[in-house]
């Protein structure tokens, strides 16, 4: 019988997600499917309960569910408590165990241009303290690496999001003035905030002009592929990075919980690549 996936969120239309899982499905020959479900906000419980009840293997979550969907599960992995958001469901045999892999994804993207190693003794600032700073917050925290700053315009939110964490890490929080002065210190620099997205892609989040080269820039957003912030810094001779690792990754790791097998990642990048145009 072919299996089932998805992912539920609201909207949902304009998922990648359904492109980039069939397509391994078909390539490494399972048999299996991977449909989009717009899930309503108020419908949250009755899906996961649905997922149980027809047999659904796995679900990624999407916004603005990732939240909502945990009070349904019957086990949630420590690094997704503590970010408070999960993005990936598996069916264990009925018993449903969720995940967060949007950190983890976004580190393994980065991975590409730094190790683990070397990130934990790296000096990381993260722009922003939304849902996307405190996923790779969280993770970079939770695999060791020591110093994370926080630059943001509100203060309360990167404050938050330093107290929450339950692992070991240096932070500080800095307004922008003081970020823009201190940028030269910084071996990782990581926008997750939404300025500089498509339609808006004249601005950017700070100024980068103190940016030494050799330093790693990196970006959520992959619309457009170079954001002004990672233009800027490459200008600086900065290495740059944009977002369509982390959703790749994101979606690797997912794949991975539920097949076993950890798929062709540059197979999947052409894919999204292609799809965004
Ligand atoms: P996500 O969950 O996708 O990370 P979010 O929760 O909307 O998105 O978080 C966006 C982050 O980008 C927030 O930290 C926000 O700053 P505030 O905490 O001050 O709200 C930041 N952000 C969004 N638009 C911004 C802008 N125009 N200038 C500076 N920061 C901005």
């Amino acid at each position: 019988m072919e299996k089932v996936y998805g992912v539920m969120g609201n909207p949902i239309s304009h998922s990648m997600s359904p492109f980039m899982h069939n397509d391994l499905f078909d390539y490494y020959k399972l048999k299996a499917r991977y449909h989009a479900f717009h899930v309503k906000n108020g419908d949250v419980g009755t899906a996961i309960k649905g997922m149980k009840a027809l047999g659904i293997l796995g679900m990624n979550v999407t916004i603005p569910h990732k939240l909502a969907v945990m009070e349904y599960l019957d086990e949630i992995e420590e690094v997704a408590v503590n970010i408070g958001a999960v993005n990936t469901i598996v069916n264990d045999n009925g018993k449903l165990v969720g995940y967060n892999t949007d950190g983890y994804g976004y580190i393994r993207a980065l991975n590409e241009l730094i190790s683990t190693e070397e990130l934990q003794n790296a000096n990381v600032l993260l722009i922003g303290a939304g849902g996307a700073a405190r996923a790779i917050y969280i993770s970079l925290s939770a695999l060791g690496v020591k110093n994370i700053d926080i630059v943001n315009r509100t203060r309360e939110n990167a404050e938050a999001i330093i107290k929450d964490c339950r692992y070991v890490v240096n932070s500080s929080h800095l307004s922008i003035p003081e970020a823009e002065e201190k940028m030269d210190r910084y071996n990782v620099v990581i926008n997750t905030t939404s300025v500089g997205m498509h339609p808006h892609t004249e601005e950017i989040p700070l100024s980068v002009k103190k940016i030494t080269p050799e330093t790693i820039v990196s970006d959520v957003i992959y619309n457009p592929f170079q954001t002004r912030f990672l233009q800027e810094s490459s200008q600086l001779g900065a290495i740059i990075q944009n977002g369509i690792g982390m959703f790749v990754y994101q979606g690797a790791l997912a794949f991975e919980k539920w097949t076993g097998i950890f798929p062709d990642t540059k197979r999947m990048e052409k894919l999204v690549a292609h799809i965004l145009g």
